[in-house]
């Protein structure tokens, strides 16, 4: 059955270690990361975007995917479904169809329209024990076109949208989506710690987990990162082990043009970097 985030992530918290939250794209996907989620013993996040909900057919179709594969899988480990950067529609509708867990991202509107919604959100969720994730924080540091800082919060803003009663908070701290530039400065760890000095025992999220170097990582969790978002990461082991495949020419191999072969080397691809973020987070065997 799936749970909310809310009661992995406090222990995480109070542990110093974090869950990582994978974004799935399709049944290779969330396969690969149920599998090892049950084989480390691990909590898991499955993070569905809007645009990965829509290509799955809806988070109607994902629920249900998700579900019977816990069942079938025999799937132990805590596991939530968790809206990622929803609009405020979007956070209604993963609610009705069945996520355990949504993020509303209000971080383009102003503070004020951003509490306004994120209290509307907490409001039904908590009637459901669904867990919430907002997020504070504006983009930083543009040079040439080129996003050299990331989002850096106001850690008073933090602490404003934590006292709302989210489960869990997003706070840029330099970090982007996707690979990070040449020049990228590195998290902040000084607004980091202010963030975590104002917000208390709330869990903080760390968007943009892919190439950031595991020392920064565990810093971070040190400093009170308790969620670390990995999406990238997965899609680009993923290509890279089914380039390899077709380009050694084995899909016209016997019957390797099968998709249960094809797709195969890649979805191993997902679970070895699951796995390895998930000893890098420390939540190996914190079931
Ligand atoms: P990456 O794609 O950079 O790993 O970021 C994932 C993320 O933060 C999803 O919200």
């Amino acid at each position: 059955m799936l749970v909310s985030a809310k009661e992995m992530l406090t222990k995480a918290k109070a542990g110093k270690y974090a869950v990582g939250q994978f974004n799935i794209n399709n049944l290779e996907w969330t396969k690969a990361i149920l599998l090892t989620a049950q084989e480390c013993n691990s909590p898991v996040i499955l993070g569905v975007s809007e645009g990965a909900g829509k290509y799955m057919c809806g988070f109607n179709t994902v629920a249900g995917m998700v579900n019977g594969m816990l069942k079938t899988l025999n799937i132990t480990v805590p596991v939530a479904l968790h809206l990622d950067h929803g609009s405020y529609d979007a956070a209604l509708q993963a609610m009705e169809d069945g996520f355990s867990s949504v993020m509303f991202d209000g971080s383009h509107y102003g503070i004020e329209e951003n509490i306004e919604k994120t209290k509307e959100i907490i409001r039904i969720a908590n009637e459901k024990g669904i867990s919430v994730e907002a997020e504070v924080g504006a983009i930083g540091g543009e040079e040439d076109g080129v996003i050299g800082g990331g989002e850096v919060a106001d850690p008073d803003e933090c602490k404003m949208i934590a006292d709302l009663g989210v489960t869990m908070l997003a706070a840029g701290i330099g970090n982007i989506h996707g690979v990070y530039p040449e020049n990228w400065q590195g998290l902040n760890f000084e607004v980091l710690a202010k963030i975590q000095e104002k917000t208390g025992t709330m869990p903080l999220v760390l968007h943009g987990g892919t190439g950031i170097p595991a020392e920064m990582v565990k810093k971070a969790i040190t400093l009170g990162v308790s969620k670390v978002n990995v999406n990238t990461e997965c899609q680009l082991a993923f290509a890279a082990a089914t380039r390899q495949y077709i380009e050694a020419g084995k899909d016209q191999q016997g019957k390797g043009f099968d998709p249960r072969k094809l797709l195969a080397p890649g979805t191993e691809a997902i679970k070895a970097t699951v796995k390895e973020k998930m000893e890098l987070f420390g939540s190996v065997d914190k079931a």
